[in-house]
């Protein structure tokens, strides 16, 4: 009797725990930012940070991007849009020391994917991360800026991706 029932206990067990881990993933640490337009533009919106597992799921919503256009997208190093044109984020977000490119390649932590305008020029869109943390670790994204810049990034151009004038500015709070 025993031997029969033991190896159905595990699975029992095993599934328990699968299901437990999965919804601590999902109970991770978030994190929130406004994007505010900058001087002259006029590019808004809201960008929520997920942890979930090693990964950070993010999900946006922006108005006012060029329709059809890709604008570069990047975590600054510095929470600060008090310049008023993006200038005091200071640089990307790059705590490991890594050159700027897509997520699929090496890349600053606060690279992400470019965001491109609808038809009418607003962008919802989610996308997963690697390589940052929400509120854990030099990786962590709170704190930070979040920047959309006028132009595409060319995910070459060191260390900024050509990407041009900072149009959107948040800082990245815990939420
Ligand atoms: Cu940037
Ligand atoms: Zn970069």
């Amino acid at each position: 009797m025993k031997n029969t029932f033991r190896p159905l206990a595990l699975v029992v067990v095993a599934a328990a725990l699968s299901a437990c881990s999965s919804m601590m993933q999902e109970q991770g640490p978030k994190a929130v930012a406004k994007l505010e337009p900058t001087r002259g533009n006029s590019t808004a919106g809201t960008v929520t940070f997920a942890q979930q597992g090693d990964l950070v799921q993010v999900t946006v919503q922006v108005t006012g991007l060029k329709p059809g256009q890709e604008h570069g997208f990047h975590l600054h190093e510095k929470g600060d849009c008090s310049s008023g044109d993006g200038m005091s984020t200071g640089a990307h977000f790059n705590p490991t020391g890594k050159m700027h490119g897509p997520q699929d390649a090496e890349h600053h932590a606060g690279d992400l994917p470019a965001l491109k305008g609808d038809a009418n020029g607003n962008a919802t869109v989610s996308f997963t991360l690697h390589g940052v943390t929400v509120g854990s670790g030099p990786t962590d994204l709170i704190g930070r800026g979040l920047i959309v810049h006028a132009n595409p990034d060319d995910y070459k151009t060191q260390p900024t991706g050509n990407s041009g004038a900072r149009i959107a500015c948040g800082v990245v709070t815990k939420a």
